[in-house]
């Protein structure tokens, strides 16, 4: 059995969006680096087995929706036909497009990689095995984002091949006639939306009275309405038994049947939540802390309670979104180098990639109650957008969210085609403190979706001219001969 020491300034455990960001920021601020990684890729879940290949299906099931859609109004003559080979190999170069550019980057910057699992031996020392090859990195700090993995239901068979998690997803094996999803979070909607496009008929069963929970209602009750013909969502339903059967995997709720008198289905898709990777990191050998749920805690500069060991990324907590990884681990790097970063956004955005797309950021109703904010939404449908409606877009709306009494922006939620675009702009308000009239006055492209964003802001401001202007009255006196 072979081992060897290797010395570095910083170890950074696992290369998703956050280790090879925290890696490269490092990298580029004079400190010598060494990725440890347990697959042969660089990229980690987001790039190999999450964000990147599930947007390039989902942006083919999008193209097949909106082909369909104007197949029926005899645009095109025919309903798309795809081919599922090709569809695997252009999600596969898309994927090694981007993990062999992120090798080309690392190697740029003289950065080690070293792979194989890593585990800690003490406050400076990590132990790698790769099969016989042992490597002992010694560090002066060390960045732990090990990223995190799918919960497990404990009455699940899951060595059964036709029970799948988002993984098994993603490869499209094959396109199953009756798929049930269980959990309509993130990756339940999504994956629904896919193979829906597909041909799958598809149900979702959801343990929560609402789907996108950390959504108000009355936008999730429009995305139920607009995605209805897609998949059928059962809320407040629970699995209770499933059992495998020659002809089709066996289905029971706590209500019996889930599904309009069906009882099994070709193939499950179980999405009910990530959990942290702390485990198996031998973190008890050098007493970091970690809350009950398996997160390592950290302060605001990503600093665990060992004062040369970092941690970022899902393993340190929700929300789990590779963007929220990226600007940690530029955070940690920084603050390793001795700069004064701290994590501090006033916002997080988030997305989900369906047809339509949900896309929130900063406050919503139900958080502004929370925190009894004294807030006024304005919403602007989109069934008044020259550019949704030229794009086959009319289901969405744009709801803003502003302080009563400074007028400044404090959230947003788009729902709509390309929802996720318009959602800059929205953030970039909340962070600079815009208000209603900083948005309205801006002139937005016409006609483009991102105008409904102006719009809205005109809707708060009693200045719309584009739908009927609720406020019209407040502004009525101003005329003076
Ligand atoms: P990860 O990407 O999980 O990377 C952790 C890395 O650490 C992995 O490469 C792993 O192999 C390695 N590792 C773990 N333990 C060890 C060890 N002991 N030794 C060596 N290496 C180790 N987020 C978005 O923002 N937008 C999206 O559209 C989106 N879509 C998603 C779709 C799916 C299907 C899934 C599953 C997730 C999606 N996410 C999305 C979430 C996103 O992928 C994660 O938030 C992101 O990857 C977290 O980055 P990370 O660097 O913290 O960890
Ligand atoms: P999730 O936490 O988003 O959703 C899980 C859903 O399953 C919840 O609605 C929950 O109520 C439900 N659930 C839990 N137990 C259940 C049960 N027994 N029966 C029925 N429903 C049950 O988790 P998900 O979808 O697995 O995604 C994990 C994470 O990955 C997300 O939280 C997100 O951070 C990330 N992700 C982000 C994406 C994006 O940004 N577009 C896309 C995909 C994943």
């Amino acid at each position: 059995m072979m081992q060897n020491t290797k010395n570095t300034q910083v170890a950074v455990l696992g290369a998703g969006p956050g280790g090879y960001s925290a890696a490269f920021r490092c990298a580029d601020l004079g400190i010598h680096t060494t990725i440890i990684e347990r697959y042969p890729t660089l990229g980690g879940v987001c790039l190999n087995v999450g964000c990147i290949p599930s947007k390039t299906l989902l942006d083919i099931a999008k193209i097949i929706d909106n082909t369909n859609k104007l197949s029926e109004n005899g645009i095109f003559k025919e309903k798309t036909i795809y081919d599922i080979h090709a569809i695997r190999k252009w999600k596969e170069r898309i994927v090694n497009q981007l993990t062999n550019s992120l090798n080309s980057m690392a190697k740029m910057r003289n950065i080690n990689i070293v792979n194989g699992h890593g585990r800690f031996i003490d406050k400076n020392n990590i132990h790698i095995t790769n099969n016989n090859n042992n490597t002992i990195i010694n560090f002066e700090h060390a960045i732990i984002a090990t990223g995190s993995h799918p919960n497990k239901l404990p009455f699940i068979p899951y060595n059964d091949q036709r029970i799948w998690d988002s993984t098994d997803a993603l490869e499209l094996k094959y396109i199953p006639k009756n798929l049930l999803i269980i959990g309509s979070g993130a990756i339940g909607l999504e994956m629904a939306t896919i193979y829906n496009s597909l041909g799958s008929q598809v149900d979702v069963i959801e343990l929560l009275n609402q789907p996108i929970p950390d959504v108000d209602e009355d936008i999730t009750r429009l995305f139920i309405k607009y995605t209805q013909k897609q998949f059928n969502l059962f809320l407040g339903t629970q699995v209770t038994k499933i059992t495998p059967k020659t002809d089709g995997i066996y289905v029971n709720t706590e209500n019996g049947q889930c599904v309009k008198n069906k009882t099994h289905y070709d193939t499950i898709i179980v999405a009910v939540g990530r959990k942290p990777n702390s485990e198996l990191l031998n973190l008890n050998n050098i007493n970091i802390n970690i809350n009950q749920s398996g997160f390592i805690k950290v302060d605001n500069q990503m600093r665990t309670n060992i004062s040369n060991i970092f941690a970022i990324g899902d393993v340190i907590g929700t929300p789990m979104l590779a963007h929220k990884s990226i600007h940690e681990g530029h955070i940690a790097a920084e603050v390793i180098a001795g700069m004064k970063s701290y994590f501090d956004p006033k916002v997080i955005p988030s997305v989900i990639y369906t047809n339509p797309e949900v896309a929130w950021i900063g406050f919503t109703e139900k958080t502004a109650k929370i925190h009894n904010m004294n807030y006024e939404v304005a919403n602007f449908p989109w069934l008044a957008s020259g550019r949704a409606i030229t794009s086959n877009a009319q289901e969405g709306i744009t709801k803003l969210l502003f302080n009563k009494k400074t007028h400044r922006i404090i959230g947003g939620i788009v729902l709509g085609k390309h929802a996720s675009e318009l959602l800059g702009e929205i953030g970039l308000a909340i962070e600079m403190g815009c208000d209603a009239e900083d948005i309205s006055l801006t002139i937005h492209a016409h006609p483009s979706l991102h105008e409904t964003i102006g719009l809205s802001a005109a809707v708060y401001e009693g200045s719309i001219t584009d739908i009927p202007n609720i406020k019209s009255k407040i502004n009525k006196n101003l005329y003076t001969k």
